[in-house]
């Protein structure tokens, strides 16, 4: 995790509009993987704000909108940026920037120490999210 390959990949990042069309490497994302990357306390702490489809509801954040349906909402590019970068999309949003685009960005305090995700993460995240589709 927090690979140093590709730490300055966010220079080649394609923003367009409110998306990054292009995925961030050449395999395709995991959706199984991404999933328990979204479900892990450890490593993307998205259950701290979101809640998603995963068993235990109860003990997830409403900080966030809900994950379910993100995949309706959202296309794939979209879904993208904001895991890289959120704050492109709002400067104000709690929501940390997940990739290398993050780097030299101020985080808040409880996230200083959180491992981003790499890049073939972020692609497993995306392909993840893609699926909830309702
Ligand atoms: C510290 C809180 C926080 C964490 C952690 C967090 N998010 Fe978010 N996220 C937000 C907030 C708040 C928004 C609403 C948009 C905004 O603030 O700009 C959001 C928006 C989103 C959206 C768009 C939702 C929609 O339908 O409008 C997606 C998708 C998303 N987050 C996925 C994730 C994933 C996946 C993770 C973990 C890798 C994660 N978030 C971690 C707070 C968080």
């Amino acid at each position: 995790m927090a690979s140093t390959a590709s730490s300055h990949a966010s220079d080649s990042i394609d923003v367009v509009g409110d998306a990054v069309p292009q995925p961030l490497t050449s395999t395709p994302g995991d959706a199984d993987r991404g999933r328990a990357i979204v479900g892990d306390r450890q490593v993307g702490l998205c259950l701290m704000c979101h809640t998603g489809p995963f068993p235990d509801e109860r003990s997830q954040g409403t900080l966030a909108p809900p994950l379910a349906g993100a995949g309706m909402r959202w296309s794939e590019g979209q879904l993208r940026l904001r895991i890289v970068d959120s704050r492109r999309l709002n400067p104000d949003t709690i929501m940390p920037s997940y990739f290398r685009a993050a780097e030299g960005r101020r985080v808040g305090k409880a996230f200083r120490d959180q491992p981003v995700l790499d890049a073939q993460q972020v692609e497993d995240v995306v392909a993840f999210l893609v699926t909830l589709r309702r």
